[in-house]
C-alpha cells in the first residue's frame, strides 16, 4: 500500500511537471512577429509602359507574411503615399482586436500620408490562408499580399505534408491610375474602365504583350505533390483558375479545411482564397496555369483577357523550351461548372451549426439606379448614376468618426440602428423588377445583435440590373454556408434542404447569379463588423451594410479600448 501510494505521488508529480512543461514549452512557441509596412508609390513596368503603382515596401504583390496559429502579428504601417490608406487582414476574425480589423470609416479612420498606425493582434485558432489588403477606396488593387497562417508547431494539416507551398495570388491591372479610374466613375455616375490585365503574382503572362519575361515560373519535380495557395485578390472579378493536364484536390477554402475532392476548374469570388494539392503526375514538361473571368451580369463589360504563370518540371529536356501547354478554361458564363464546383465544398468533419436561430435575416443584394437630369454626371444607362444596396440601402460611409468609435465613444449623428431585417417591399426579386423600385435610399445603418445571438441570413439576389453573382464577405466572423439555390428563396421549399452537417465554413460566399445563399453564425464578436460585396465597384456603391454586435458579460466579451496611435478622422 505504502509502495503503492508513492507510485501515485511520484506519477502525480511527474504528471504535473509534465504539464508545466508543456505549457511552458507552447508559451515559447507562439511568436510575436514584427513587420514594417511602407506604403509608397513604386515604379512598375507591365504591359510594354512604365507606370507608378501604391505598393507595400516597393513589392507587387506586397510580402508574404507567414506566421503560425497563436502566434501575434504587430505591423506598423508608414504612409509614405499621396492617399489615405488603411489594411485589412482579410479572414482573421479579431476577437478583442476590432480596432485592428482595418476597413476605412468602420474600424479607423484612414492613415493619412506622413503617418502611422500599428496593426496588433494574435491568430487565435485560426488557420490556413488569408491575406492582407488596403481597405480604402480601390488601392486594395495593387495594395495585398498573402498571410500564411500556419498550424501550430508539431500540428499535422488533415492530409499528406505536401513537399512544398506556393502562394498563387490573383490580381487585375490598370495601365491607369486605379484612384483615377475610380474618381472619373464617381464623377460620371457609370461603371469604372475594366482592367488592362490580369495578374499571377503581379505578372499578367506570356499572353499578353511585353509580358513574357517576368512571366512567373514555379518548377516541381516530377511526382511531388505541391500545396498551392490560391488567393482571388482582383478587385472587380470573379476568376476560373486551372492548370493545364491535372487535377486539383481542394483541401481548404477560406481558411477552413473542406473534405477533400479533386476537380480540374477553380472558381474564386474577389476576397475568396482555395487550397489544393497537385501532384506532378504528367510528362515532364511545362504547363500553364491560367485565369480568366466568370462575368455573370448580363451585358456588362469585362476584361476578356487571360492570365497565365507556367508550371515547370525540373526534369524536363533542357534546351529551347517548349510552348507551354494551355488549359482550357470555361467560357467566361459558364455558371454550371461554378454551380457544380461550389457544391462540393463541405466541411472537414461534422460541424457546429445553429439550429435555434435567434435573428432570421433576408437581405437582397444586387445594383440600383439613381434618376438624374442628362449630362455628364449622369452616364449611367439610361440617364440614371449606378448605385448598389442591401435591402434597398445603400451604405454610405461616415466621414467624421468611424462607425467602432461612435459607437465606443458615443458620438451621436454618425450612424442609425434601424438597418430592415428584411426588404422594406417583397417582389419578384429575380424577376423583371418594375422600374418604381428601381431607386435605392442612401444611409448609415447598421443592424444590431445581441452578444451570443444565433444569426440566419437569406441572401437573395436582384435583377435589377441584371442578375450577378455577389462575393459577400463578412469581417470578424466565418460563417456556415447552409444552402445555395437559384430564383427566389423560398423557406418552405428550401429550408429541408439545408446541409446542417457538414456545411463548408467561409468568410466571403459568392451568392449565385440570380439565386441565394443562406448563411448562419453565431454573434460571438463584439464590435462594428462591415458587411460587404468584395466587388470593389459595387461597395463603392453602396453594396454593404455593417453589424453592431453587442458586448457580452465581462472583459473578454467586450470592446476594448482604442489603441494610442489610432488614427483620427
Ligand atoms: Cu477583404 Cu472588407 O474585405
Amino acid at each position: 500500500m505504502e509502495a503503492y501510494n508513492d507510485y501515485v505521488k511520484r506519477n502525480f508529480f511527474l504528471g504535473l511537471l509534465f504539464l508545466l512543461l508543456a505549457l511552458i514549452g507552447s508559451l515559447a512557441n507562439a511568436e510575436t512577429h514584427h513587420y514594417n509596412f511602407v506604403v509608397q508609390q513604386t515604379l512598375e513596368h507591365r504591359l510594354c509602359r512604365a507606370h507608378n503603382i501604391l505598393t507595400v515596401n516597393g513589392q507587387y504583390p506586397g510580402p508574404t507574411l507567414q506566421v503560425r496559429n497563436g502566434d501575434t502579428l504587430v505591423i506598423k504601417v508608414l504612409n509614405s503615399g499621396k492617399y489615405n490608406v488603411t489594411i485589412h487582414w482579410h479572414g482573421i476574425r479579431q476577437m478583442r482586436t476590432q480596432w485592428a480589423d482595418g476597413p476605412e470609416y468602420v474600424t479607423q479612420c484612414p492613415i493619412k500620408p506622413g503617418a502611422t498606425y500599428t496593426y496588433r493582434f494574435p491568430i487565435e485558432n485560426q488557420e490556413g490562408t488569408f491575406w492582407w489588403h488596403a481597405h480604402a477606396r480601390f488601392l486594395r488593387a495593387t495594395v495585398h499580399g498573402a498571410l500564411i497562417v500556419l498550424p501550430k508547431l508539431g500540428s499535422p494539416y488533415p492530409f499528406p505534408t505536401p513537399k512544398h507551398e506556393i502562394p498563387i495570388i490573383l490580381g487585375e491591372w490598370w495601365n491607369r491610375d486605379v484612384i483615377s479610374v475610380q474618381r472619373l466613375a464617381i464623377f460620371t455616375g457609370g461603371a469604372p474602365n475594366v482592367s488592362d490585365a490580369y495578374t499571377i503574382n503581379g505578372q499578367p503572362g506570356d499572353l499578353y504583350p511585353c509580358s513574357s519575361k517576368g512571366t512567373a515560373r514555379f518548377p516541381v519535380k516530377s511526382g511531388d505533390t505541391v500545396l498551392l495557395r490560391i488567393i482571388n485578390a482582383a478587385l472587380n472579378q470573379q476568376l476560373f483558375f486551372k492548370v493545364a493536364n491535372h487535377r486539383l484536390t481542394v483541401v481548404e477554402a477560406d481558411a477552413a479545411y473542406t473534405k477533400p475532392f479533386t476537380t480540374s476548374t477553380l472558381m474564386l469570388g474577389p476576397g475568396q482564397t482555395t487550397n489544393v494539392l497537385l501532384t506532378a503526375d504528367q510528362t515532364p514538361g511545362r504547363y500553364y496555369m491560367a485565369a480568366r473571368a466568370y462575368a455573370s451580369a448580363q451585358n456588362a463589360p469585362f476584361d476578356n483577357t487571360t492570365t497565365t504563370a507556367i508550371l515547370e518540371y525540373t526534369s524536363a529536356k533542357k534546351g529551347v523550351p517548349s510552348r507551354p501547354v494551355l488549359p482550357q478554361l470555361p467560357a467566361f458564363n459558364d455558371t454550371a461548372t461554378v454551380t457544380a464546383f461550389s457544391a462540393q465544398l463541405k466541411s472537414l468533419a461534422k460541424v457546429e451549426v445553429p439550429t435555434k436561430i435567434d435573428e432570421n435575416l433576408f437581405f437582397t443584394i444586387g445594383l440600383g439606379f439613381v434618376n438624374c437630369a442628362p449630362g455628364p454626371r449622369c452616364q449611367g444607362p439610361n440617364n440614371t448614376r449606378f448605385a448598389a444596396s442591401m435591402n434597398n440601402v445603400s451604405f454610405v460611409l461616415p466621414r467624421r468618426a468611424s462607425l467602432l468609435q461612435a459607437y465606443f465613444q458615443n458620438i451621436p449623428g454618425i450612424f442609425t440602428t434601424d438597418f430592415p431585417p428584411v426588404p422594406p417591399i417583397k417582389f419578384n426579386y429575380t424577376g423583371n423588377v418594375p422600374r418604381a423600385l428601381w431607386q435605392p435610399k442612401f444611409g448609415t445603418k447598421l443592424y444590431k445583435l445581441k452578444f451570443g445571438s444565433t444569426v440566419q441570413i437569406v441572401l437573395q439576389d436582384t435583377g435589377i440590373f441584371s442578375t450577378e453573382d455577389h462575393p459577400m464577405h463578412l469581417h470578424g466572423y466565418h460563417f456556415f454556408v447552409v444552402g445555395q439555390g437559384f430564383g427566389n428563396f423560398n423557406a418552405r421549399r428550401d429550408t429541408p434542404t439545408f446541409n446542417l452537417i457538414d456545411p463548408p465554413a467561409r468568410n466571403t460566399i459568392d451568392v449565385p447569379v440570380g439565386g441565394w445563399s443562406v448563411i448562419r453564425f453565431v454573434a460571438d464578436n463584439p464590435g462594428v463588423w462591415l458587411f460587404h460585396c468584395h466587388i470593389d465597384t459595387h461597395l463603392a456603391w453602396g453594396l454593404a451594410m455593417s453589424f453592431l454586435v453587442e458586448n457580452g458579460v465581462g472583459k473578454l466579451q467586450s470592446v476594448s479600448p482604442p489603441p494610442a496611435d489610432l488614427p483620427p478622422c
